[in-house]
């Protein structure tokens, strides 16, 4: 188990996330250990986690980052990630939005859509800028994940289909205000085999060698983010492999000397590094089952209700050697709060504290109002 700062947490107010910076800093360590190609650039999926104290850390790791908006473009300004490192994705930008991305000069437009570049080149060209565009194309990749985060499919609403991808190009090409520097590609989230990042490495050497033939020639590749943890044994694999998921476009990307490869990964940066901590609040004894009513519900942490995620669950106070099955489930209005069944945890009681594992990405980011509570407190070491 973890080694949580427990006199820290008994007094702070829960439910809120602890974040471990050492462990954050150890998995930055090893991305740019692994990545350590001048050609790899690394982007942080910042819609993962846009804690300030967790962004400022990356940043001063000299990552770059991935926004989806201005809210997320803002928030990494604010945590010094120069704008030159940042690219600009989501397949809905408001008007607004780009204005705002276009006055701060980013790295790159990541384009989902023909009508998206219209705007853009129409935006850019009222302020005499020229924009880099990366087209997102939708790649018909099965990512064999669950089926909310698959995005790569070709009846995902995400990037240009394959076939119409031609006319995305020759659109760039023609507009003055807009500067074609490559293509980029998200297959899903929470990847766990190298496969499909392999499929992904020849559907972009197919594409790369085809329009050679028509004289284009592509900058940069953007093969996004994707890298899964391991939920269910945090602390036996707290770091991801990075080293073979970087080997993988190492190997099969055949690019010439001057094409840069960049990379955007959210959830294996910032997921193990956090954890959601919870007080009980009752031990209910059912007909069939007990239950332990936790402090956090479903508006603190969403992953469980809206993916039937699994996070390893700990009571990390309880000094009893004898253990009991329960229910771990939250206090709001909804049959979906529920954190995890038949979980064996030591015997549990009201004050106990719980850890609820692997929550740094896709946790606090997603935390809501809803039934009118507070969002979660924050505690790093
Ligand atoms: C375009 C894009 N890039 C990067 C990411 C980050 O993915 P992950 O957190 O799985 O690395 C996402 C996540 O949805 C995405 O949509």
């Amino acid at each position: 188990m973890s080694n949580f700062p427990i006199k820290e947490f008994e007094a702070a107010a829960t439910p809120f996330y602890f974040y471990d910076m050492e462990l954050l800093r150890r998995t930055l360590d090893a991305v740019k250990d692994s990545a350590h190609d001048d050609n790899f650039h690394v982007h942080y999926a910042i819609k993962a986690n846009a804690n300030p104290l967790v962004i400022k850390k990356i940043s001063e790791a000299g990552l770059g980052v991935d926004c989806v908006s201005e809210g997320e473009i803002r928030a990494a300004l604010k945590a010094g990630f120069p704008a030159s490192k940042i690219v600009f994705a989501g397949v809905g930008k408001g008007d607004s939005e780009i204005d705002y991305a276009l006055d701060n000069d980013i790295e790159c437009f990541n384009v989902e859509s023909i009508p998206e570049l219209q705007l853009i080149q129409e935006m850019a060209a009222v302020k005499c800028k020229v924009a880099n565009i990366a087209i997102r194309v939708n790649p018909d990749i099965d990512a064999h994940t669950h089926h909310y985060i698959t995005t790569g499919l070709e009846e995902n609403k995400f990037g240009v289909a394959l076939d119409m991808l031609r006319s995305a190009v020759d659109y760039c090409l023609k507009s003055p205000n807009l500067r074609l520097v490559g293509l980029h590609f998200h297959i899903g989230s929470q990847i766990t085999v190298m496969e499909p990042f392999k499929l992904l490495c020849e559907r972009i050497n197919g594409l790369i060698d085809t329009y050679k033939k028509l004289g284009v020639e592509f900058q940069s590749i953007n093969v996004g983010g994707g890298l899964g943890i391991d939920y269910e044994d945090p602390d036996g694999q707290p770091i991801p492999d990075f080293k073979s998921y970087f080997e993988v476009f190492r190997n099969n990307l055949r690019l010439d000397s001057t094409q840069q490869v960049h990379f955007e990964l959210g959830r294996s940066i910032v997921g193990q590094c956090g954890s959601l901590i919870t007080k009980v609040r009752y031990v209910k004894e059912g007909l069939k089952k007990k239950f332990v009513i936790v402090d956090a519900g479903m508006t603190d942490l969403i992953r469980p209700a809206l993916y039937q995620a699994h996070h390893v669950i700990q009571n990390i106070t309880s000094t009893d050697i004898a253990t009991e099955t329960y229910d771990v489930v939250g206090p709001i209005c909804e049959s979906s709060d529920c954190f995890g069944v038949e979980e064996t945890l030591p015997v549990t009681k009201r004050g106990d504290l719980i850890a609820i594992r692997s929550a740094g990405a896709y946790g606090e980011i997603m935390a809501s109002q809803y039934n009118c509570r507070n969002l979660p407190g924050c505690v790093t070491n």
